[in-house]
């Protein structure tokens, strides 16, 4: 069980004078500013859950899948995952997580991948008959098998991904912390990692936490989702419950043949115009689609009209800007 309790984290950046003066005065006085990337998060997760850390750029994924994973120590508040303090009890800590930076390798650079693993078996102690069932169910899924003797420098990006994915299990973790593992993989390789990650959850019971600014990774993946936004939590449920919230709205875009009416009914919310074009947002509750096209086609003929469900990014960027509206 992960639980994280009033998260902070500050970073202190060094701020240096310049010229030759400010050399000098850099060696009595060291000013620092403080940017907060962490501020405040609390949050539980209970073992074989898989939920998807959503925000923008710059939110503090990084940094609070950093903390949890025992790279940095955090500023205030507390983290356990299964009883311990990841970066006071890192070793043990180490043995039970697997973490995939997708940024980042794990593996050496030179070295074919299969040197790598054998160097990470060492790492964490795995028994060696252990290790192969661990490898073989591994390389076969990932379809890394192939690749095991190619330098992990020759792999593209997508191949990297599954060999590194291999690599944070081989020692059959319970965790898996993954930091934007689908970032710059084609359609085709996204798919791979999602799939496996699903399958893994599923039929392991390992617990997952998904940093990952792609909603569409959410969407297939994850039943729950935690979103921050500079530092703070601001949704922490089911990524459906939010499209229902917010789902009751509807777009409708018109296209007339004419002017488009200059007017419109109160409750509606005019997005765009055209000349002879409308985009409105209106929500059913209030005026039925029917009524609001009959109220549009007396003052002018309509030629075309689609209606939409805003797509689940607007819903969340509207949340990033707004923050949640309250419940209804
Ligand atoms: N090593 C660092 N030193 C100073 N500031 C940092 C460092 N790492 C991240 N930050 C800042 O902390 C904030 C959160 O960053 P990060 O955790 O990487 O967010 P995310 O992964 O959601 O994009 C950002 O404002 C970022 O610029
Ligand atoms: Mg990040």
């Amino acid at each position: 069980m992960i639980e994280v309790v009033a998260l902070r984290k500050d970073y202190r950046i060094a701020v240096h004078h310049r010229g030759f003066w400010g050399a000098l005065r850099n060696l009595v006085e060291t000013r620092y500013n403080v940017v907060r990337a962490v501020d405040g998060i609390s949050f539980t997760i209970e073992p074989g859950e898989f939920v998807g850390f959503v925000g923008p750029n710059g939110a503090g994924k990084s940094t609070t899948i950093k903390i949890l994973t025992g790279v940095l120590e955090p500023t205030d508040g507390s983290v356990t995952v299964n009883g311990l303090v990841p970066r006071r009890d890192r070793i043990e800590h180490t043995r039970d997580i697997g973490v995939v930076f997708g940024q980042r390798t794990q593996l050496w650079w030179d070295l074919p991948v299969t040197e790598s693993y054998d160097l990470l078996r060492h790492i964490y102690s795995v028994p060696e008959a252990e290790y192969r069932a661990q490898r073989e169910r591994l390389c076969e899924l990932l379809e890394v098998g192939p690749l095991l003797d190619t330098p992990v420098r020759k792999l593209s990006l997508g191949q990297r991904m599954r060999c590194e994915l291999a690599a944070a299990l081989l020692h059959a973790p319970t965790m898996l912390f993954l930091d934007e593992p689908t970032i710059g993989l084609d359609v085709v390789a996204k798919e791979t990692v999602r799939t496996f990650l699903a399958a893994e959850n599923r039929e392991r019971g390992t617990t997952v936490l998904l940093a990952t600014h792609d909603l569409s990774d959410v969407e297939r993946l994850c039943p729950r989702m935690i979103l921050i936004d500079r530092g703070a939590l601001v949704y922490d449920g089911p990524l459906e419950a939010i499209r229902r919230r917010f789902g009751a709205e509807r777009e409708l875009r018109v296209d007339f043949e004419g002017a488009a009416p200059a007017e419109l009914p109160d409750s509606v919310e005019e997005q765009e115009r055209g000349p002879e074009r409308l985009v409105l947002r209106f929500r059913p509750g209030e005026i039925s689609s029917a009524k609001l096209i009959a109220w549009l086609s007396d003052r002018q003929t309509i030629a075309d009209l689609e209606i939409h469900e805003p797509p689940i990014e607007r819903i969340v960027a509207e949340i990033y800007r707004r923050g949640l509206p309250p419940p209804e």
